[in-house]
Formats: C-alpha cells, sequence, structure tokens
C-alpha cells in the first residue's frame, strides 16, 4: 500500500483484492493461530467459543463498520476521524488506540519471535523429539532463557521497521496475498490430519460442545478480548486502512468478509489444536505456551514434517509482519499527520518504544518473572490490559460515536457507499452500534468486576 504519493496526496487501495487483503492481512495473524487456542483452552473450550462467536457477529462486525465508517468517511488516522465527525472531545480516545497498539506490538514481537526461533529450530531439524514432555521441557528452556527470545524480539522488530522505512510494504502485502492462501491450504491439510487423530472426537466436543456452566465472567471478558484482538479493533487499525479505501469500497460486505475469514482461521486453527491436545495427552490449559508444543509434536507425527513445519512457521511470521505493520501504521500516521514528524522519525521511534518494552515482554517469561503488575507478569499485564480493556473501550466509544454522535446522514452516505439505496441491514447495523455493542461491552465489564 502506498500510503502518500509524491505531492502529499493520500493514496488509495485501487481493487477490491487489495481492501480485503490489506485488512485480512492485519486481522489474521498470531491471534487466530496462537491466541485463539490457548484462551479457548484456558476458558473452558465450548463455551468461550459460542462467546466468541456471538461477540464477532453482535459487537465485532458492527464495530468494524463503525471504523471504516469513520476512515473512509475522514479519510485520515483515528484522531482526525474524530476530531474531523465531531467538535467535542472524543479524539482522546485516539490516545488510548497509541498505548494500546504499542502494548499490543510489544507483546506480539515477542510470540512473533518464538516463531522465527521455531522456523529456525524446524530447518535445522532440531523440533523432531520423541514425547510431549520433551516439547514441553524444550519450549520452556527457550522462553525462560534471557538471551534468545530477547534477540529474536527485537529481530523481528527490525525486520519489521525495515519493511516500513523502506517503503517496501507493498511489496510484502502483495507477497503474502500470494502466500496466505498456502497458509490457509496447509491449516485445511493440519486440520484433515488431526481430525485423523485417534481422540480427535474429544478435542472436537471440547471445542464445539459448550458446557453453559463454564460460561463464567472471565470467558465472557476473554471472548470478547478475543474478538476485538482478532478483527483488530478498538484502536483505529480498521479506521486507518479504511481512510485509503475508494469511494465505491462497500463497506459492509468489506465488514463480514473480512470477519468470516478471520474467524474461518481461527475455527481452523482449533480444529487442528485441539484433537490433537487430547491425542497426544496434553492439557489444555497451558496458555500461551499451548500451541507452541502442540503444533510441533502435530509436525512430528506427520510424513515429511520438516517440510511442513518450516514452511508453516514462515508462513506465519509472514501473516505476523502483516499485523504488526497494521498496528505500527496507527501510531506512525498519528506521528506523521498530527505531530508533523517525518515518517522515518515517528517509524524509529515507534520501533524504539517496542524495542524496549518488548524486552520487557520476553524477559517476564525468564528474570523478570517475578516482576508483576496487579498479579500478572509483564507479558500478561499488556495483554490483558490491551485486549481485555482498552481494545474494547475503545470499540465501545467508537460504536457510540457512530451511532449517536456522527451526522447520520454521513454515516447512512458511507454505509451504502454513496448510492441513494439503504441496504436492508442497514437498520440492523445502527441498532447494533447505539444498543447492543456499548450495552454489551458495558455488561461484560461491570460482571467481570462483579457489580452485576
Ligand atoms: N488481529 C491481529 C491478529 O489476530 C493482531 C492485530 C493487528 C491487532 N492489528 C491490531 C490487534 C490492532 C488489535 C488491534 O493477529
Amino acid at each position: 500500500m502506498n500510503k502518500n504519493n509524491n505531492n502529499g496526496q493520500r493514496a488509495l487501495f485501487t481493487t477490491k483484492i487489495g481492501v480485503i487483503a490489506t485488512t485480512v492481512g492485519s486481522a489474521v495473524g498470531l491471534g487466530n493461530i496462537w491466541r485463539f487456542p490457548y484462551e479457548a483452552g484456558s476458558n473452558g473450550g465450548g463455551a468461550f467459543m459460542l462467546c466468541y462467536i456471538l461477540f464477532i457477529f453482535i459487537i465485532g462486525i458492527p464495530v468494524l463498520c463503525a471504523e471504516f465508517i469513520m476512515g473512509r468517511g475522514t479519510r485520515s488516522n483515528i484522531f482526525g476521524a474524530y476530531r474531523k465527525l465531531s467538535a467535542g472531545k472524543w479524539y482522546i480516545a485516539g490516545f488510548m488506540g497509541i498505548v494500546a497498539s504499542i502494548t499490543i506490538i510489544s507483546f506480539y514481537s515477542v510470540v512473533a519471535g518464538w516463531i522465527c526461533e521455531y522456523f529456525v529450530r524446524s530447518v535445522s531439524g532440531e523440533l523432531n523429539m520423541a514425547t510431549s514432555v520433551e516439547y514441553h521441557k524444550a519450549f520452556e528452556e527457550f522462553s525462560t532463557g534471557n538471551w534468545h527470545p530477547v534477540i529474536w524480539t527485537l529481530v523481528f522488530l527490525a525486520l519489521n521497521f525495515l519493511i516500513l522505512i523502506r517503503g517496501v510494504t507493498k511489496g510484502i502485502e502483495r507477497m503474502s496475498n500470494i502466500l496466505m492462501p498456502l497458509l490457509f491450504l496447509l491449516l485445511v491439510v493440519f486440520c484433515i490430519n488431526s481430525l485423523s487423530l485417534d481422540r480427535a472426537a474429544e478435542g472436537l466436543a471440547f471445542l464445539f460442545h459448550p458446557d453453559f456452566s463454564k460460561i463464567t465472567p472471565q470467558v465472557l471478558l476473554s471472548a470478547m478480548g478475543q474478538a476485538f484482538f482478532s478483527l483488530s479493533l478498538g484502536l483505529g487499525c480498521m479506521t486507518t486502512y479504511a481512510s485509503y479505501f475508494s469511494r465505491d469500497t462497500r463497506l459492509g460486505r468489506a465488514a463480514v468478509t473480512t470477519a468470516g475469514l478471520d474467524t474461518l482461521v481461527a475455527i481452523l486453527a482449533g480444529v487442528i489444536v485441539f484433537p490433537a491436545v487430547f491425542s497426544f495427552g496434553m492439557s489444555p490449559q497451558a496458555g500461551p505456551t499451548l500451541v507452541f508444543e502442540v503444533l510441533p509434536a502435530i509436525f512430528h507425527s506427520l510424513p515429511g514434517g520438516v517440510v511442513w513445519s518450516s514452511l508453516f512457521f514462515f508462513l506465519l511470521i509472514l501473516a505476523s509482519l502483516t499485523s504488526t505493520i497494521s498496528m505500527s501504521e496507527i501510531s506512525i500516521v498519528f506521528m506523521v499527520e498530527e505531530l508533523k514528524i517525518k515518517r522515518r522519525t515517528a517509524t524509529f521511534v515507534n520501533t524504539a518504544i517496542a524495542m524496549i518494552l518488548g524486552s520487557l515482554c520476553a524477559l517476564s517469561f525468564g528474570v523478570l518473572d517475578n516482576m508483576t503488575i496487579f498479579g500478572m507478569t509483564i507479558f500478561n499485564f499488556f495483554d490483558y490490559l490491551s485486549s481485555n480493556i482498552l481494545l474494547p473501550i475503545g470499540g465501545m466509544i467508537a460504536a457510540i460515536f457512530v451511532g449517536w454522535v456522527a451526522d447520520k446522514r454521513f454515516v447512512k452516505a458511507q454505509m451504502t457507499d454513496n448510492a441513494d439505496s439503504t441496504p436492508r441491514l442497514f437498520p440492523l447495523l445502527v441498532f447494533c452500534l447505539r444498543f447492543i455493542a456499548p450495552v454489551g461491552i458495558a455488561l461484560v465489564f461491570l460482571n467481570s468486576i462483579g457489580i452485576i
């Protein structure tokens, strides 16, 4: 994507594929393949899945539309969007988005760094072990070490920096447009393999059979956080991307396609992971380390495992990069457009902060594991704060803003893609933005702090 062409005008996406590929590129990443399985595993499986899907529909898609409306309608970053649409102080929500984007990129890069290490180990054949206990030990040894995880975090962020600074985001995105379908294909193959494992049925039952008694306030909050995280919602990421959509991009359709593909990838990841977890006698509640223990064991059981795992981890690095590029864009475009800082400097500042905080996150599995904030390690705190709190608050503000504050004709014109007709679902969208999303998010919050 070309952010600014030479005379300073903002460039636009020219094709439909460009729109979907970049939004899906942002949405699909570690959130689907690493975070979804571990959150589902730790939060009751089916109960979590049910709530997650529900939140995608009643909150995720409407808020995604709201962010698209704000971005395409104003052609600005999240601050500019709020400011152009209202004289009030709504733009302050943009600051929260910046904070969240930086905390997210910090812990995200640690996990992306782990993926880099596992890519190298795959290629060198080191991932071939006999038992699941060994996989567990190997990951623990690596992640609690003080050097490797930090170095990989920095390497990943440097890669992200180079792509952003050299303006080759377009190239990366084009490459990922070709390679992401390959990742999808690979996931389908792994899925079929997992379904043929001897205790696959138990895994599927765990994921798809909701035990309603397990729907606790914590499960609701985690499922909501996951829905926001996975759709890259709540901090203006999709607003920034939509500011490059062309006039005739169909926003509703783009939102449904993005959410659909993103959710599909998460479900595929779940179908790969849980049958294996049960078949290999592992615990679904392993937390953030879950997929690093399960996936290598799956690859090991496949003929030609080295090739599968190398290819998979390589594609996952790419998928992570298209996500971190989108996170970085939020604060970079903000610094460039609002603070009038040069893009180069802005990219540098963004990377430097992420490198410092990312290193702390990486170390929080090792030397810093007893340094806690509200009882959580730095890594867990960053993840919890951004996903479960800041993103839903950001999404709630966007929903209220587009539902109640922004000019109705403006919202309608954006949603109908500047045509006169009103899509049948438009009133439903407005209803979701005005009532369902804000009230739903507020209820989940109040519920989780024990007020209701
Ligand atoms: N959605 C991405 C994933 O699933 C992560 C991501 C990219 C993100 N941009 C974001 C999360 C903005 C929250 C906000 O991996």
